[in-house]
């Protein structure tokens, strides 16, 4: 016992964070593969939701290959009478030789698209859920090479299988890792390769974005410290973006008292990241911002224990800034866009902030800070203020800032807060084709008098009471911005996945980056970004 307990002591020393960064930087992006691995080739092939028992309502790709097999795939099929469902599979063996298994996924009832109370496109969700059941499934069977047939949305189908593969096992063993998979689309029957692969590298890199955000969320905060958060970021987007990394210097110099106040009980030094991808020419770019707290102890209003390793996820608005920025920057968007991410540690200690105290941001307006662990609002202000001298033709922040909007919305959907119309129905435009859903909220004067009634400053960082939480917090930020096309998400609620959604396994979920991404491509169409 004694033995196993020093032998695993001297793992995790070993463990030290060039080692972990040694392999955190073979692990992003897309896996090496050497060439002398033996590769177990699977299919995995789409149907509709049929009720007939004598026939197989294939996908066009399907039926191909039950042609290829000489109609042996729908025979076996058959020989069940109960027809599948969406959401369920079967497993063939030896039916091609060229393939070991093939996996027959069941995407629901055929021409299924927008449900306008689920705001979302039925359709390619199935997919997404479907493809996502099948690798993961054929994983388990050993099998390390698998076709994926598109199901008629070549992008949805690669967007479920990348981001189900996803598992962060960095820090674990070899053996108890999960295996590496190849993945590629079934393009040898589609009639325009060359646009399938092009779709299906967009689904890839969509899905390689939040797997970015999910692997920050994930990684323990003493690993992702501010000062780690910014190397890495550096490593993953410097040849295609200018990253410029910022210390507390500047924040003071930039009068940033509000975002320092934060930082100031870690001994962790605050950073402030500041990224630029121009992919077109404009002095309008779009600016998001967001909350890097690496660490959410809660500050000298202290969190109970129970469950406070959640909150190394903290950094989820930061995760989904960098993840969607990888993606921009991948698929070469023609768009302008500046990030903004305050990074620090929320501790409590001899130097922390005191309930009480009043501190200054950077637009000059006073902040007295009654509860420390409202903290995400205060380092935003300033990064808020910062983003507006830009010029942005809008500013979108993220941020897990309230425990509210979980209580409002759950996993259902990411709150959004916006002063545009257009804005808004941009966004939810977006939300439709990702599958990850938004929903507005409101940002009414009734919960900005909850804030500025304040005894010693302009404002007060709490609204006064639980009532409307996310909502004060929301309207607290409207103090800090000038722009037209503000767009404030609270991404608390959608943080973690535990279940909720089919095509993501269990932890750290980095949505909504795909929403973002998918925005980001909807407004490098408009003129002006
Ligand atoms: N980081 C938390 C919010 C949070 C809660 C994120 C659960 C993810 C999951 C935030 O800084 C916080 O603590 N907010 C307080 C605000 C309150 C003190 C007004 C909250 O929600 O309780
Ligand atoms: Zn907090
Ligand atoms: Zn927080």
């Amino acid at each position: 016992m004694a033995a196993s307990i020093v032998k695993r002591v001297s793992r995790v020393k070993k463990l030290n964070v060039s080692h972990i960064s040694a392999r955190y930087k073979l692990l992003t992006g897309f896996r090496h593969f050497s060439t002398s691995k033996q590769w177990n080739k699977a299919l995995v092939l789409g149907v509709y939701e049929n009720e007939s028992t004598d026939s197989i309502d294939f996908t066009g790709t399907a039926r191909k290959f039950d042609e290829k097999a000489d109609g042996k795939i729908s025979q076996l099929l058959l020989t069940v009478k109960k027809p599948l469902k969406c959401g369920k599979t079967r497993t063939l063996h030896a039916v091609d030789p060229e393939f070991s298994s093939v996996l027959v996924t069941c995407i629901g009832k055929r021409g299924e698209g927008y449900d306008e109370l689920e705001t979302v496109d039925k359709g390619r969700e199935s997919i997404r859920a479907a493809v996502a059941k099948a690798v993961l499934q054929l994983r388990e069977l050993g099998e390390n090479e698998i076709e994926v047939d598109s199901c008629g949305d070549t992008e949805a189908s690669a967007e479920g299988c990348h981001l189900a593969l996803f598992s962060y096992d960095d820090l674990k063993a070899e053996k108890s890792r999960k295996p590496t998979v190849r993945i590629s689309c079934a393009t040898r029957y589609s009639q325009d390769k060359n646009s399938m692969e092009k779709e299906w590298r967009k689904g890839a890199i969509l899905a390689e974005g939040q797997n970015l955000s999910r692997r920050l969320m994930e990684m323990p905060a003493n690993l992702l410290t501010p000062t780690k958060f910014a190397e890495i970021i550096k490593e993953q987007l410097a040849d295609k973006c200018e990253v410029l990394v910022r210390d507390k210097d500047w924040a003071e110099s930039m009068k940033m008292g509000s975002f320092l106040s934060v930082a100031r009980g870690s001994v962790e030094p605050p950073v402030f990241l500041e990224i630029e991808y121009k992919g077109r020419q404009s002095d309008s770019p779009l600016a998001l911002v967001g909350k890097g707290v690496t660490f959410d102890t809660g500050g000298i209003s202290i969190k109970p224990s129970q469950g406070m390793d959640a909150m190394r996820g903290d950094m989820g608005g930061a995760a989904c800034v960098a993840g969607s920025l990888l993606s921009v920057s991948k698929l070469q968007l023609p768009v302008h866009v500046k990030a903004f991410i305050p990074l620090c540690e929320n501790m409590p200690s001899g130097s922390a902030t005191k309930p009480g105290d009043v501190v200054t941001a950077m637009n000059g307006k006073t902040i007295q800070v009654d509860n420390t662990d409202a903290e995400g609002r205060l380092i935003l202000a300033d990064a808020l203020c910062y983003s507006e001298q830009f010029n942005p033709s809008l500013i979108l922040d993220m941020a897990t800032l309230t425990g509210a909007i979980d209580v409002a919305l759950g996993a259902g959907a990411a709150g959004v807060f916006t002063n545009s119309e257009n804005m808004w129905n941009k966004l939810q435009k977006a939300s439709v084709r990702s599958g990850d859903r938004v929903w507005r909220m409101p940002l009414f004067n009734h919960y900005t008098k909850k804030i500025t009634e304040c005894q010693l400053a302009d404002l007060n960082n709490i609204g006064g009471s639980r009532s409307g939480g996310a909502c004060t917090a929301a309207a607290f930020l409207k103090e800090f911005v000038n722009n037209k096309n503000w767009l404030h998400l609270d991404i608390a609620g959608v943080m973690s996945n535990n279940g909720d959604v089919a095509y993501l396994g269990k932890g750290m979920s980095g949505r909504p980056t795909r929403t973002v991404i998918e925005f980001i491509n909807l407004m490098s169409k408009e003129t002006n970004n």
